[in-house]
């Protein structure tokens, strides 16, 4: 039993994306805010973002079309209070973000010679609306609040400390109401396990897409959020919506490259092998119906032909607009020989995005006093059963605005609160582990792609809840024998957000948005979000 190094701090943030930094920079004149990153503190789905964030700047669009559009993609369950909250906070989180150094794409208006956005369109949007930074949105995001924050006196940035898991009042004696007190940390550069005291504690740990073999997300995305809040005692809801994105790049060499769907917005076709169109078959809106939509097309196709692929074709396009509105498209396409002027772009779908999370109110709150989610690892009841392309960021920025809101007003000052109890660090290394761990991620990944994926059957979805049972118990024991590792600690989320991933899509029992199950192949009349209580 080892005694560990513990800190405090006002605030602690868990998570460096566009939900974390905005959060930490609207809280840090008054608070000492703590900010954890378990890899480097830019690397995160953020980082990766290209196509924009959605809001209302164009004059013939409408706040009420937005609210329309983002209520039809998500199928009949999205929060409808939610969804206006949301679309109608756009204009005021997009100018603090301007503020904080981002600069969108604009363009002068034919009439005058006033500079506006250069709106771009997306799949399921009635109008132009997304504004954009040529095709690196998330990127000009991250650096800009990175740049802000670096030499900020009052927040301290941890790179490469992992959250472990939540301390709540009831692993302790503590004569208050449950609520969050602390959060467990594998500090890897130390290879030790360390404690924060805090009574203000916010997950902004992004999503799960990694539970799936294929995704267009990075490394991080391993829901460790979502399974350290579900473990503390929250709930969690609508995991059964995986978002897949319906154009990754299919190349041997480049898994999880994306090709943004504002190519489709300015005109890009799906098309087969030999250059025919197919999605007018499938939806009058074609390529830019929504992505669950454009999806099932593509796996409908791919399967149908018995092909790994289908393509994107750009080449009416001169090379002048291609290399100038999506630079970093056309640059990475070359780099793996493939010149879409004059050729067709290999894709496939991918997961991408976690629409359900961890329950929050609407200032991020969670179910244990003290703790808050913010970003794509929270459920708001935004995005239903299918988010609206580029709402996400947009509700990283509503939901750090209106945490921080809630947060200055009520904190309490945490002081060392409670005797936590020693870690047991009686850990074996196993030279054979790294081997199995990885035996385990494939096999979990992989049966969630086949079993899980995007056409379910209920079969399919039993057999992956067996093996998800097996992998549960195997992992168990390693994490209490085990010396920790970042690989450890994220199978081990994997299979917990799996799990819940599983138990929800068996519980839905119609089709609906991205839960689409041959089983029950039509929706039902009444339906609600799928809550899972621990
Ligand atoms: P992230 O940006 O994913 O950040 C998560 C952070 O949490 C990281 O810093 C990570 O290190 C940290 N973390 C995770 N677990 C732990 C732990 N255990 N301990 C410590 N730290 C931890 N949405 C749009 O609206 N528009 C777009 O154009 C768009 N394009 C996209 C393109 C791609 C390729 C991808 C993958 C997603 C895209 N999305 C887009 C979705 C959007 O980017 C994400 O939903 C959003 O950026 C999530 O932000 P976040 O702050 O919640 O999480
Ligand atoms: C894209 O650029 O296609 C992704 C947009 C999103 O995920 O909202």
């Amino acid at each position: 039993m080892k005694s560990l190094k513990e800190h405090t701090t006002d605030v602690l943030i868990i998570g460096s994306g566009a939900a974390g930094l905005s959060l930490a920079l609207r809280l840090s004149d008054n608070l000492n805010i703590t900010i954890l990153s378990k890899s480097s503190i830019n690397e995160g789905s953020t980082l990766y973002a290209q196509g924009g964030i959605a809001a209302v700047f164009n004059k013939s669009d409408s706040i009420s079309s937005h609210i329309n559009d983002t209520l039809k993609a998500g199928v009949g369950i999205c929060d409808p209070e939610i969804v206006e909250f949301v679309v109608s906070n756009a204009s005021h989180c997009i100018k603090w973000l301007e503020n904080q150094g981002v600069s969108f794409d604009t363009e002068e208006s034919l009439d005058s010679n006033i500079a506006h956005y250069r709106l771009a369109r997306e799949g399921g949007h009635s109008y132009r609306r997304i504004l954009h930074v040529s095709d690196a949105t998330g990127m000009a995001i991250e650096t800009a609040l990175v740049k802000k924050l670096s030499t900020h006196p009052r927040v301290k940035v941890l790179e490469y400390c992992q959250a472990i898991d939540l301390i709540i009042s009831n692993h302790v004696r503590w004569s208050g109401s449950k609520r969050v007190l602390g959060a467990y940390i594998w500090n890897r550069a130390k290879e030790e396990v360390e404690l924060y005291q805090s009574n203000t504690i916010v997950l902004a740990t992004g999503g799960a897409s990694k539970v799936y073999q294929y995704t267009t997300n990075p490394e991080i995305s391993s829901g460790d959020g979502i399974a350290m809040a579900w473990r503390a005692g929250c709930r969690v809801a609508n995991l059964e919506f995986n978002q897949f994105h319906p154009t990754c790049l299919f190349h041997p060499k480049e898994h999880n490259f994306l090709l943004t769907e504002a190519l489709r917005g300015e005109g890009a076709y799906l098309c087969r092998s030999d250059g025919s169109r197919f999605m007018t078959k499938f939806d009058v809106r074609a390529e830019l119906a929504p992505r669950d939509i454009v999806t099932r097309g593509i796996d409908c196709e791919m399967k149908r032909l018995g092909m790994d692929c289908m393509y994107l074709d750009l080449t009416h396009w001169s090379k002048n607009f291609l290399s100038q509105r999506f630079p970093t498209i056309y640059n990475k396409l070359l780099t793996v020989n493939i010149d879409p002027t004059c050729q067709f772009i290999p894709i496939v779908p991918a997961a991408h995005y976690t629409c359900g999370g961890i329950v929050v109110d609407k200032h991020g709150k969670t179910d244990l006093e003290g703790l808050y989610a913010i970003g794509e690892v929270s459920y708001t009841g935004l995005h239903g059963a299918n988010r609206l392309a580029s709402n996400s960021l947009l509700e990283c920025l509503v939901y750090s605005w209106s945490a921080a809101e809630n947060i200055s007003h009520h904190i309490s000052t945490t002081s060392k609160v409670c005797q936590i109890p020693p870690w047991n660090i009686n850990w074996f290394n196993d030279p054979d582990e790294k081997l199995i761990l990885r035996n385990i991620e494939h096999e979990l990944r992989s049966f969630m792609w086949n079993y899980v994926g995007i056409i379910r059957t209920k079969k399919r979805l039993e057999r992956a809840q067996h093996r998800i049972e097996l992998l549960h118990n195997e992992i168990s024991r390693y994490y209490s024998d085990f010396r920790f590792s970042k690989h450890l600690l994220e199978v081990r989320n994997l299979i917990q957000v799996s799990e819940l991933i599983i138990k929800s899509a068996l519980q839905r029992k119609e089709s609906r948005g991205l839960h689409f199950i041959l089983d029950y192949p039509n929706m039902e009349v009444d339906t609600f979000p799928t809550i899972l209580e621990p």
